[in-house]
């Protein structure tokens, strides 16, 4: 199998830092938003986020087809299991009163979240076994959020410079996890800032990007999988431990959070970066678009 672009097959079965990376998302920046995964492999960590955090809905895109085609037979699981475990939600407590015995009742209100009164519907029932534990840990209240796991999530194959940008972004979190090293070894630096400006033209004001990149060193490993990649490789200028200041600096992002590291012995342990977007963020087209306007201004003052 070629993973020219880093489309690992059965990728979560050797990066085993879930529990870390969820560690550092706050679900405050997922809550009732609508959020963009790019690079979701076989959706593990969108599926974890629309569980444990609730976006409103979440979208994960990936390049690779039987990536999306695994992503999807989770969903497909996920809906298997809620519709079975509607089937035997237990009556009711209203209408088993007369009859049950107490331990009973209490064994049974402890497992479901159904309302004593109401009809049954998906955001009172309890989901998948292992859902339960994940929203059980979360700390939003059923009437803040709309739709839930897995009604709040899909999966696209879609290249990410295939996205159509809307005029003032329509997200309000991009997530891209490992992604960058991909995008700068196939597209040079040029790639790799048109990438970040993909991201800017999709993200709202006041949106949030989650980057966790790639170190420099990991880049030589994956450097000869293609004549073009080993080429982009003696080019690039642009390196993984400036990302930070281009983007806070010539983009105009803000800083949230940030966690840096050196890599673990497993190679999984990666720096991310929790970015705001500021109404002061630009990207470069933009950039070029100003300092050309201004070298006409100034033109045009010289000959006044
Ligand atoms: C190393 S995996 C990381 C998966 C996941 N984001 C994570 O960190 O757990 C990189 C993923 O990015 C995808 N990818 C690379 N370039 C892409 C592009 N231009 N558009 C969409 N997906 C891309 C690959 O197919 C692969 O699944």
């Amino acid at each position: 199998m070629s993973v020219v672009k880093g489309n690992y097959h059965h990728y979560y079965n050797k990066r085993d830092d879930l529990e870390e990376r969820m560690g550092f998302f706050q679900s405050l920046w997922f809550e009732s938003k609508v959020c963009l995964d790019i690079g979701c492999n076989d959706g593990l960590i969108t599926a974890e986020i629309a569980q444990r955090y609730r976006p409103e809905f979440i979208t994960g895109i990936d390049f690779d087809k039987f990536l999306i085609e695994s992503a999807e037979s989770r969903l497909k699981r996920a809906r298997y299991n809620l519709a079975k475990e509607k089937v035997n939600i237990p009556l009711p407590i209203s209408s088993i009163n007369r009859f049950t015995p107490r331990s009973v009742k209490i064994k049974r209100a402890t497992h479901t979240t159904a309302p004593s009164n109401a009809a049954i519907d998906e955001k009172s029932v309890t989901t998948t076994s292992s859902s339960i534990s994940s929203m059980d840990s979360s700390p939003i209240s059923e009437s803040s959020c709309g739709r839930i796991y897995p009604e709040n999530i899909a999966f696209q194959k879609k290249d990410v410079f295939e996205l159509t940008e809307s005029s003032g972004g329509r997200y309000d979190v991009i997530l891209c996890l490992s992604v960058t090293k991909w995008i700068h070894l196939n597209g040079g630096d040029d790639g790799l800032l048109t990438f970040f400006d993909k991201v800017l033209s999709l993200l709202k004001v006041s949106g949030i990007f989650i980057l966790e990149y790639q170190p420099w060193k990991s880049y030589k490993k994956r450097k000869d999988l293609t004549p073009q990649m080993e080429e982009n490789y003696h080019k690039i200028h642009l390196l993984p431990n400036t990302f930070e200041q281009v983007l806070l600096v010539d983009y105009g992002f803000e800083l949230l959070e940030k966690r840096y590291s050196e890599e673990s012995a497993s190679g999984f342990r990666r720096p991310i970066l929790a970015l705001r977007k500021t109404d002061r963020t630009q990207g470069r087209t933009s950039k070029i678009e100003t300092e050309s306007n201004s070298i006409d201004c100034l033109e045009v003052q010289k000959n006044c």
